[in-house]
């Protein structure tokens, strides 16, 4: 028997082996071909998230402290970023379901009175660090199947915000199956098998696999600051963060911002068994989120923000190490049994995603870097309420940007 379809029937999958027997061979063989790429092995996952070890609590480095040290750090930064030591890596590979924008969340206009784009924000932001150093900063951009090339539409448009283009590198990221609620395969079109972009952990896995890492080799790049696009005020190659990492000896850094309430629903940094890790605002115990410190804050008191630097030869050797599988439940558009595109309205498909912030787990440390979240933290994920494109605006507001 056809290999794919013995497959298909050991993972239950049947009702695509009937679906396929109505197809045309052209049809068919496209289908095969999509599956020889394919991971089905995710389909095996069944929900189970992997086992945690034991949790103990990790101290940052405050902005009392920062604020300190910051002309030392500055000058390290500085330093590294001039020698161009150091790359940015923009993750823009997700789908903003949440914000249900069909464009790159990148390309999401946050501004009221004038056009003011997310992407154009980070690369202001950006162009602030690079006008102080007088280099440009490598920039590589993840992008997805679906949105590569109205990203890269969207930069050339717009004349990369003033951005040098020979620094932009864009890269695809890899895809998975989705499945249904009852973990069967779902239909994309006639003869493609639903996929979605495999999370934001794969992220130096794929520019491996897109040969983005033999260009950090030409340029000689030691350290990768690794970004989430949706917060407006991100702050990139920022070098007083670069400098304390440095100074540190760390091998890793993670900006942080003290938690709101201990109940509010972000991921921690803490120590895992020992290793850097993050805990989710779930698998925290009431224990956990009130315990306290001497000085009174939290023990588990630093959310990540996703803005991270890695060490280039530590993250070369996490590249054979499998990141563990998350499920999330989203809305998925995909092609019903009468063969009509549906776009729903609520979560109907899991996807399968690897998270960047279990890269941090796989260093033997991690510096713990507070920012003010008020100056550096302002995620768009939804168009209104928490962590939304009216929050955005208000904290560019508060920052003096106009909109
Ligand atoms: P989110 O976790 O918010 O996911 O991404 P998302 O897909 O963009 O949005 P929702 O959940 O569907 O509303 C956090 C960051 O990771 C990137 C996103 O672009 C964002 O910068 N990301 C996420 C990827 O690059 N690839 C992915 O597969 C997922």
């Amino acid at each position: 028997m056809d290999k794919i379809i013995e497959k298909l029937e050991n993972l239950k999958q049947h009702h695509i082996i009937k679906y396929m027997e109505n197809l045309s061979s052209e049809e068919t063989e496209n289908i095969k071909k999509q599956f020889e790429k394919l991971d089905l092995s995710v389909l095996t996952m069944n929900g189970k998230e992997e086992e945690r070890g034991k949790f103990t609590p990790l101290s940052a480095v405050t902005l009392d402290e920062i604020s300190e040290n910051k002309d030392k750090f500055t000058e390290l930064g500085i330093n590294l970023i001039k020698q161009r030591k150091i790359g940015a890596v923009l993750l823009a590979g997700g789908q903003g379901s949440r914000l249900g924008f069909d464009k790159p969340k990148g390309a999401f206009n946050i501004g009221i009175n004038r056009e003011l784009y997310i992407f154009e924000c980070l690369i202001n932001n950006l162009l602030e660090v690079t006008e102080k150093a007088g280099v440009y900063v490598p920039l590589f951009i993840m992008t997805s199947v679906e949105n590569n090339q109205d990203t890269k539409d969207f930069f050339e448009e717009h004349d990369y915000f003033g951005y040098s283009r020979e620094d932009v590198w864009f890269f695809i990221q890899e895809q998975l199956p989705a499945v249904d609620k009852d973990g069967k395969l779902m239909l994309a079109a006639k003869d493609k098998i639903l996929t979605a972009p495999n999370g934001n952990g794969g992220w130096y896995a794929s520019m491996d696999k897109t040969g983005m890492l033999d260009v950090v080799r030409e340029q000689s790049i030691e350290w990768l600051n690794v970004f989430a696009v949706d917060n407006v005020l991100q702050r990139i190659a920022d070098p007083c963060f670069i400098g304390a990492v440095l100074d540190s000896g760390k091998v890793s850094g993670a900006k942080v911002v003290a938690k709101a309430s201990p109940d509010e629903k972000v991921g921690v940094l803490c120590l895992e068994d020992g290793r850097p890790s993050i805990v989710e605002y779930y698998e925290m115990t009431d224990e956990m989120l009130t315990r306290r410190e001497a000085d009174g804050r939290l023990s588990y008191n630093y959310g990540v923000i996703l803005n991270y630097i890695f060490r280039v030869d530590k993250l070369d050797s996490t590249l054979s190490v499998k990141l563990p599988l998350h499920r999330a439940f989203k809305k998925l558009r995909y092609m019903d049994e009468n063969g009509e595109i549906q776009s729903p309205d609520e979560p109907n498909a899991y996807k399968f995603e690897t998270l960047a912030l279990d890269m941090v787990k796989l260093q033997e440390n991690c510096l713990a870097y507070e920012v003010d979240r008020k100056k550096e933290f302002a995620p768009v994920k939804n168009s209104t309420g928490i962590d939304s494109v009216e929050s955005a605006r208000e904290l560019l507001k508060y920052n003096g940007i106009k909109l």
